[in-house]
């Protein structure tokens, strides 16, 4: 059974590789979408706490071109939407506009979360599990789960989009339900240098001395 892989395993900043269209239909890929499935929504259960709205077949180990995305899910979480899959997923248009949102991902140390800009809207072209081609306009919260998870397609997470001159945070599990709320303006934020840190599987401290919940240490 396929599993989420480590953390930052280097697997996870790789490119990962087209699934020619002939092979669409054979058992490994059917397979895989079906463990896909599985485990994203084995991550969907407690609405309280993360749950998965979008995920990469790279970031459980294997590389092909392969995302779920929950097409309706609200940004607050109150309902869940319908998680779809997409093969070769390629953004043809994106737009001008950016907008910025926080994001958080199972691919990362589960406290880290952070405030990424993108572009607001996106033309989407991929094919669906019968081969057949998608071509669709997302806007808000869900082109911005797609642009996530192309990254991972991309090898690239969520901090390296954020840059170390912008905004990392930390956020422990207890204070989510929170966070969702005032992600704009919360208090504790995460050196750039410990995102280094863990990004390279190396060990790392962090303190704060001005921390307004309570003393953490990572
Ligand atoms: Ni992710």
């Amino acid at each position: 059974m396929l599993h989420f892989l480590d953390p930052c395993d280097p697997f996870l900043s790789i490119r990962s590789h087209e699934v020619p269209v002939a092979e669409i239909p054979s058992p490994e890929i059917q397979g895989l979408i079906d463990q896909m499935f599985a485990i994203a929504k084995g991550e969907r259960e407690d609405l309280q706490k993360k749950v998965a709205i979008g995920l990469a077949a790279p970031q459980i180990g294997v590389s092909q071109r392969i995302i779920l995305v929950d097409v309706g899910v609200d940004k607050d979480r109150k309902k869940m939407g319908e998680l779809k899959v997409y093969i070769n997923p390629q953004i043809v248009w994106k737009s001008d506009e950016l907008e910025e949102g926080r994001e958080g991902c199972y691919s990362v140390d589960h406290r880290l979360s952070g405030i990424v800009s993108r572009p607001k809207s996106i033309l989407l072209n991929a094919l669906d599990r019968d081969g057949n081609v998608i071509k669709q306009e997302f806007t808000g919260f869900t082109a911005r789960i797609f642009q996530h998870e192309i990254d991972h397609l991309d090898g690239i997470l969520f901090p390296d989009r954020i840059g170390k001159d912008g905004i990392l945070h930390w956020v422990l599990e207890e204070e989510f339900p929170e966070y969702r709320k005032t992600w704009q303006s919360w208090p504790v934020k995460c050196p750039w240098e410990v995102w280094l840190a863990m990004k390279e599987g190396k060990p790392f401290e962090f303190f704060l001395d001005d921390d307004p919940f309570s003393k953490k240490k990572a």
